[in-house]
């Protein structure tokens, strides 16, 4: 079986938080209708006000026009009811970076989806062919990995499960540049292409301030300045979610080995509920 990108009407999106309602107003902008589903109203709600915020940030820089912006919210459908996606034609899943939380949600969806969906999983360091195990169709499943703010972010990263179609993967890759984007492609290891060697770098930078080599200012600038990155690792990590970055380096601790051991005061900031921007409180304070 084929899939078509041109064939394409409508967009689920499993999760509606930053990178679900990212992901779903990516797709509504480019023209896709969009289903949102989160498990509460209250989640829904919340993906609708940050996706206005995002689309009034990019009304105000020109990137598009009020009307493009109602248009595409418009597009959007939001709902609890998982079976709202059945008539999708791919489904994107951004929800909690939890192994068993995500099997349960493709094993689900592949009661719910008809045969020729194509179901991704937005997961930054999860097996795809464990999650794709889940399901009776492990070739129509892969990894679509979006970048935080999903709209402003050009990459997308396509991460091939063990047993996943090629058509599946052309599609993905057809289906990103679609929606903006620019893609590279990754196998089914730890961390993929990017959390791979992000994590450890982040991780460094967590303990180069904790060592004392540099204040947490120095250390982001002496990247930024010295290497031309938008955000050194302490201002990134907050911006990520700390909650999130530990998260990622204990999977690939786990996976790879004692190279990837989370900085000790990684996991001593989630501990004590600081995780970055989110909270108000990371390395940094945001008002
Ligand atoms: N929605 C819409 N537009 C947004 C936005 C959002 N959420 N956030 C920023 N923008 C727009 C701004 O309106 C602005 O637009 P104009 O230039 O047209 O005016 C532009 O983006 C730049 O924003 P700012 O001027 O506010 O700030 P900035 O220049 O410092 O850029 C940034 C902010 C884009 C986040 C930049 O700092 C950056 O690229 N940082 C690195 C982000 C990154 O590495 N993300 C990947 C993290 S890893 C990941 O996501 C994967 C994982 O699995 C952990």
């Amino acid at each position: 079986m084929t899939r078509k990108v041109d064939a394409v009407e409508r967009v689920g999106v499993v999760g509606a938080g930053t990178m679900g309602s990212g992901i779903a107003q990516v797709s509504a902008i480019a023209g896709y209708d969009v289903v949102m589903r989160d498990i509460e109203t209250e989640y829904v709600e919340n993906g609708f006000e940050t996706i206005e915020n995002s689309l009034g940030r990019q009304v105000e820089s020109g990137a598009i026009t009020e009307s493009e912006a109602e248009a595409a919210e418009a597009r959007i459908e939001g709902t609890t009811d998982l079976e709202d996606l059945a008539d999708c034609d791919v489904v994107v899943e951004a929800a909690l970076e939890d192994i068993d939380v995500k099997r349960d949600i493709f094993s689900d969806l592949d009661e719910v989806m008809n045969d020729e969906a194509v179901l991704a999983t937005n997961t930054s360091t999860l097996s795809i062919t464990t999650i794709a195990a889940a399901t009776e169709r492990p070739g129509s499943v892969l990894g679509l990995h979006f970048m935080n703010p999903v709209p402003v972010m050009k990459g997308v990263e396509v991460v091939n499960g063990e047993k996943t179609d090629g058509d599946v993967l052309e599609f993905a890759h057809a289906f990103a540049e679609d929606l903006g984007k620019e893609t590279w492609e990754s196998d089914d290891k730890p961390g993929f292409v990017t959390n791979r060697i992000l994590m450890p770098w982040i991780n460094e930078g967590i303990r180069a301030f904790d060592e004392g080599v540099a204040t947490k200012e120095d250390i982001d600038s002496g990247m930024t300045l010295g290497t031309n990155v938008p955000m050194g690792p302490l201002e990134l990590a907050d911006h990520i979610g700390l909650d999130i970055c530990l998260h990622a380096s204990e999977t690939l601790h786990e996976e790879l080995g004692d190279r990837y051991t989370p900085a000790y005061l990684l996991k001593r900031k989630v501990e004590a509920g600081d995780l970055g921007k989110k909270t108000g409180e990371g390395f940094y304070i945001y008002d």
